[in-house]
């Protein structure tokens, strides 16, 4: 099995890695191609490096697209005269549809949402298929993704909502908990560094115990928050004045990706 990887940016060069790391696939049947060939050159010892995205797509058995949406129909209008006819396309963008891509190549396709949390192996992978993938394809992928954590398949029309839950997820955390330690640092001489070591530990404790012990929220919040108490005072405050925040954070992100989704199949209309 030869797998490609169109685009060394920041998905292709991690599934690379990973690729590699997983010992799935050898050396020689891990193919790269990249616009800007000479970010790849150095990779020769590692895999096989393309000079063009046709050379690819001729050998490969299941080709990842890792580039961004604006480049992609001229990607598959590239390599759709050179593909296998039983090549699997696997697109890792969310606002395209697969019957978009169907349009241009009628192949077997996989969508896959990666989150950055794979670089530690935690990921939750999202992945949809479209009805010409087998079985057997669906075994490979995930095998080929369970060393990056885990992978979920959703129907296709979930999968916004399944990204902003696992692969927009990060950058929300990293975002609400900037906020605390900021907030954190305003009443203490503890250094930033300390206040974020302590939350950034509690956050995985917190995570884990919940896994672990199937803790709900109200679990662990009630295990901590005593009637009366401190913790009950700032938990009072979330709860009051979060949600708000909370609405608006899906209500632009998914009007954003109603817009990427409707501009995306704007710019693949009349491909066939
Ligand atoms: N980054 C994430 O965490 C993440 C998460 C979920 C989904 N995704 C999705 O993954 C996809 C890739 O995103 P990314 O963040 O990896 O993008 P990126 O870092 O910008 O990398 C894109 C790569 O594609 C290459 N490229 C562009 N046009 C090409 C062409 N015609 N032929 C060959 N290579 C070409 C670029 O080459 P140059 O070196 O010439 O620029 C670049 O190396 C996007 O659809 C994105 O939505 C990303």
């Amino acid at each position: 099995m030869k797998i490609g990887i169109i685009g060394y940016g920041s998905t292709g060069k991690m599934f690379l890695e990973k690729f590699l790391n997983s010992k799935c696939v050898s050396a020689e049947n891990l193919l790269v191609a990249n616009r800007t060939i000479e970010k790849i050159m150095h990779l020769k010892d590692k895999c096989t490096v393309c000079e063009s995205n046709p050379e690819l797509a001729t050998e490969a058995d299941i080709v990842f697209l890792c580039v961004r949406p604006v480049d992609m129909k001229e990607v598959l209008l590239e390599i759709k005269e050179y593909l296998k006819k039983d090549a699997l396309l696997v697109s890792l963008n969310g606002s395209i549809l697969l019957e978009q891509i169907e349009q241009i190549c009628n192949n077997k396709i996989a969508k896959v949402i990666p989150s950055v949390t794979a670089e530690v192996n935690q990921a939750q992978t999202l992945v949809c298929y479209n009805e010409r993938v087998t079985e057997k394809d669906k075994e490979y992928l995930t095998k080929l993704f369970s060393s990056m954590g885990m992978m979920i398949e959703l129907p296709e029309q979930e999968m916004g909502m399944g990204a902003e839950l696992v692969s927009c997820m990060p950058g929300f955390i990293a975002a609400i908990f900037q906020e605390i330690c900021a907030s954190a640092k305003k009443h203490t001489t503890l250094s930033e560094k300390q206040i974020v070591q302590m939350v950034l530990h509690t956050m995985v404790g917190t995570g884990m115990l919940m896994i672990d012990k199937e803790y709900s929220f109200e679990d662990v919040i009630s295990r901590v928050a005593t009637k009366g108490g401190i913790t009950e005072v700032g938990t009072k405050v979330i709860h009051e004045q979060f949600p708000k925040v909370a609405d608006e954070v899906f209500e632009k992100t998914m009007e954003k990706r109603r817009q990427t989704t409707i501009k995306a199949k704007e710019s693949f209309e009349g491909t066939r």
